[in-house]
């Protein structure tokens, strides 16, 4: 089969490029707009872009109507958000956290999610999550610039919140005691820990 992208509608695009770049990262992202609320949804595309600076990307597609998420307007205005990254406990909790509410209703009060302060900016970061990224807005581009149906964030992450159970006894992380959760085709997920998962070196000579 080939399918030619061209003449395909975005509803199509999406469905057979979502469903096959998968497993993709979830960034459960928490933010905090000027006037002190608080805004927390996930967001798939998402994924790490560098070490140096320290930078992440999330990338929220626009409402149906054309206008910015909540998420995207609250990283505009302030500058500052936290990613926080989603264990196989709290999926129910983050998927409740996607449904569409009024920029006046937090997600964190409305669907129960307890947030902690974080250490260097105003967003609050998610309770009982392993990981949590402390970022700092350091470019915000509307893609295509002219008719934007996304806006690609990319974080410079200032700080991270590791939970110390995820810890191995050398104090690395252990990824099977991470346990996090990735969104694939359809309805479905997978996750980190899985009897499928293997190990591989990279081959003799190979440096960074
Ligand atoms: C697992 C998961 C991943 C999602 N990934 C994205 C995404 O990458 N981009 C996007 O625009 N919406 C994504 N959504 C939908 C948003 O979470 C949803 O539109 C949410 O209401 C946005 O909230 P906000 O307006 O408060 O920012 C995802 C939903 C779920 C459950």
């Amino acid at each position: 089969m080939l399918i030619d992208f061209a003449t395909l509608e975005p509803r199509m695009a999406y469905f057979w490029m979502a469903s096959t770049i998968t497993p993709r990262p979830v960034a459960w992202v928490s933010t905090r707009a000027n006037n002190g609320r608080t805004n927390l949804a996930p967001f798939s595309f998402f994924q790490m872009i560098t070490p140096s600076p320290p930078t992440l990307m999330i990338s929220p597609l626009v409402n149906s109507n054309g206008s910015m998420k909540d998420t995207v307007r609250n990283i505009e205005e302030t500058g500052e958000f936290v990613v926080n990254l989603v264990s196989h406990d709290l999926v129910q909790l983050m998927n409740e956290t996607s449904f569409g509410y009024d920029a006046e209703i937090s997600e964190f009060e409305q669907c129960g999610v307890t947030a902690q302060p974080s250490a260097i900016v105003q967003a609050p970061r998610v309770q009982g999550t392993p990981v949590s990224f402390e970022c700092k807005l350091s470019r915000l581009m509307p893609y295509p610039e002219h008719a934007p149906s996304c806006y690609v964030i990319f974080g410079e992450v200032v700080a991270a919140h590791i939970d110390d159970l995820i810890l191995g006894e050398d104090k690395q992380i252990d990824p099977m005691k991470l346990d996090l959760v990735s969104r694939m085709g359809a309805d479905w997920y997978g996750r980190t820990k899985a009897s499928e998962n293997f190990t591989l070196t990279r081959p003799a000579g190979w440096a960074r």
